[in-house]
């Protein structure tokens, strides 16, 4: 079963513009570096979204190498292609972690880059991403973990409310915590682990945090009885600290370097 929602095309837009900002570009760095991909790799992108890694791997192997990409949202699927055009050895499908449409050992590499928060049967979801790796690939694994989440807000009840809400958007909001024991209980040995924070200490359009609003505000509207009003006041609270110099977020993901054990 998967966690709803499926991201629409409003939401895949969003997401989009959030993934441009230097403080996600700088994640994608960091995981391409753990991931030291070879010219000539097959890779799996797991919940590939709007393609900015996927098109970046695809760099790093090059033509004789290949990269597959997988997503549940058409939008996004959508919106990666069109990031993908003039590679041809990078792909896409319609697809579910659940159910890889891929071989046994098919892949030297494979990157899921905030996928498995959204997934509820994690065990699952890592055992097709075990299975699809040949023994030695190696996988990169990205998740947030919201407990981490420091958000100054002058209304702190409200801002309390709102971010409980916006859990809802996660099948599991502090994934990091277990993916260690997870990993292992796959078959994964594990490489290597990293906090990986975004650390917004003003208020910029172009951060991490500040493009979130426009996600989180139209996400929260009727759940935890949170009202559309209530929504925009928190996201002016925001706006408001910033102009004065109040503002500050700070959050944590957390990398996972994995790899499939080589069998002797
Ligand atoms: C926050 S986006 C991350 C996109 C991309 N990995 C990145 O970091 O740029 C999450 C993506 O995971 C996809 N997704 C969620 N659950 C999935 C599942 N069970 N199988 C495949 N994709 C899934 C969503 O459709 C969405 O595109």
């Amino acid at each position: 079963m998967v966690h709803p929602p499926r991201f629409d095309e409003k939401a895949a837009r969003r997401v989009e513009a959030v993934y441009t900002t230097p403080d996600v570009a700088g994640q994608r760095a960091l995981i391409l570096r753990a991931l030291s991909l070879r010219p000539g790799e097959r890779v799996l992108d797991v919940g590939a979204g709007p393609g900015f890694l996927a098109r970046e791997m695809a760099e790093a192997v090059g033509p004789t190498g290949a990269v597959k990409g997988v997503d549940l949202s058409p939008a996004m699927l959508e919106l990666a292609r069109g990031r993908l055009e003039g590679l041809p050895h990078a792909s896409l499908q319609e697809g579910d972690a659940l159910r890889l449409p891929f071989g046994e050992g098919e892949f030297d590499a494979a990157a899921a880059i905030q996928v498995y928060e959204y997934v509820r049967e994690i065990g699952p979801a890592l055992a097709e991403l075990f299975r699809t790796l040949r023994p030695g690939g190696r996988a990169a694994i990205l998740d947030t973990d919201w407990g981490s989440l420091v958000w100054r807000a002058e209304d702190g009840g409200r801002a309390r409310r709102i971010l409980e809400a916006w859990d809802e958007h996660l099948a599991d909001p502090r994934l990091p915590r277990i993916l260690s024991s997870k990993l292992r209980g796959a078959g994964f040995e594990i490489l290597r682990r990293e906090a990986v924070p975004i650390l917004n200490p003003e208020y910029d359009p172009d951060t991490y945090s500040a493009g979130m609003v426009s996600l989180i505000v139209p996400f929260v509207i009727g759940r935890r009885g949170v009202t559309k009003e209530e929504a925009k006041a928190w996201a002016e609270d925001l706006r408001r600290l910033g102009e004065k110099g109040e503002y500050f977020f700070s959050l944590n993901r957390y990398l996972f370097l994995a790899r499939k054990p080589v069998i002797s």
